[in-house]
């Protein structure tokens, strides 16, 4: 295998790339940031246009991996890598054991799980070359748990209450973890509208006479009590946000924001957003169980925590005058001190 160092500026520590000419794998590492500890993030495979928006792709990624683990309060820093796959790709077996290898020839600074276009599967064969893999275990009911506790602070700040019996939920997308929060959301008394592109999983959702399915074109601007966005990426934007007809905003999905500057949308209409990479970190916490040896109980409690950090984002948020958004970078930035 064939490793190169790539310089693609002074924000990561570290950035590799690497190819293995027997198998035809090409892959890259891009470390941010270990002032906590490890780097910690997923492998991404995907069909880049071009190497330079793989290495774009892992430098956004391994960042936002500093700042997820920063709020979160764990002991470890952000990485990520991207597997940029072509039609020569060899069998997944050899490029997930060459993936290993390149792993392991970080020592252990990088730490992997599995990410878009990978499964807790193909990490059990990641782990056959290298013990620097989390993400032995499907992360979505973790996650699902961590943004219902970031909803119920979201009630609390704006209701008053965390009890969510009774509100009105329109929830954007019900895959894994979507089916996963409408269980828990229902346990809790709130009334769905669910909304997925493949319609049986929204209607496999539904309580026949309580909830309602509704079209996907429809779900995010409903009026109800909140929005709960757990499909895609860039659902908060210019011609939404003037369109939503909730007072909150909480969901699993990454990048939620269009743009920074829709979190200003969000508030200038008094909509309270609570951010994404907050809300969803649930799977990176349980992640974080395997690494140090946590108990589930431990897991439990770091994920139900989500919801004090939320809270605290928006009393931060209120006292400075900034919006949520900023005020969890803010967090995140302070914790990774200052330099991310
Ligand atoms: P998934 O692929 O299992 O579910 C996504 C669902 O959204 C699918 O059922 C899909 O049909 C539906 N969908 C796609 N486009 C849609 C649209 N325009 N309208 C309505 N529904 C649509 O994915 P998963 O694992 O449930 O993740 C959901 C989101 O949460 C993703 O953005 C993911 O990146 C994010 N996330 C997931 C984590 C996890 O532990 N699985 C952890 C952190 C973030």
């Amino acid at each position: 295998m064939h490793i190169t160092e790539l310089h693609p500026g002074t924000e990561h520590e570290l950035v590799l790339q690497a190819e293995d000419e027997r198998t035809g794998y090409r892959g890259i590492v891009a470390i941010h940031n270990t002032r906590l500890g490890p780097a910690c993030g997923g492998t991404r495979l995907w069909r880049y246009d071009s190497d330079a928006a793989a290495l774009a792709d892992a430098l956004r990624l391994s960042r936002a991996m500093s700042y997820k683990a920063a709020a979160a309060g764990l002991p470890m820093g952000g990485g990520k890598s991207v597997i940029i796959a072509d039609h020569t790709n060899p069998s997944r077996e050899d490029l997930f054991r060459a993936h290993g290898r390149f792993v392991e020839h970080l020592g252990g600074r990088y730490i992997t799980a599995e990410d878009v276009g990978t499964s807790y599967e193909d990490m059990a064969i990641v782990r056959r070359e290298t013990r620097h893999v989390a993400g032995l275990r499907d992360p979505s009911p973790f996650t699902a748990r961590g943004v219902f506790r970031a909803l119920q602070a979201a009630a609390r700040w704006r209701w008053g209450t965390d009890d969510l019996r009774n509100r009105t939920l329109a929830l954007q997308g019900c895959g894994n973890v979507g089916a996963a929060l409408a269980r828990m959301l229902q346990d809790a008394g709130a009334r769905l509208l669910v909304a997925d592109v493949d319609e049986p999983r929204a209607r496999n959702i539904a309580r026949p006479g309580f909830d309602q399915v509704i079209p996907p074109q429809a779900i995010a601007t409903l009026p109800a009590d909140g929005f709960v966005p757990c499909a895609l990426g860039g659902v908060l934007n210019a011609v939404s946000i003037p369109q939503l007809q909730c007072q909150i905003v909480v969901g699993a999905a990454n990048n939620q924001l269009a743009l920074p500057a829709d979190a200003d949308r969000l508030a200038a209409r008094g909509i309270l957003y609570g951010p994404d990479y907050i809300a969803n970190a649930g799977g990176v916490i349980d992640g974080a169980r395997y690494l140090f040896g946590w108990t589930e109980e431990r897991n439990r409690t770091t994920i139900d925590a989500i919801y004090d950090t939320m809270l605290e984002i928006f009393a931060n948020a209120e006292r400075l005058g900034i919006t949520p958004a900023a005020a969890a970078d803010r967090l995140a930035e302070s914790r990774l001190g200052g330099g991310a």
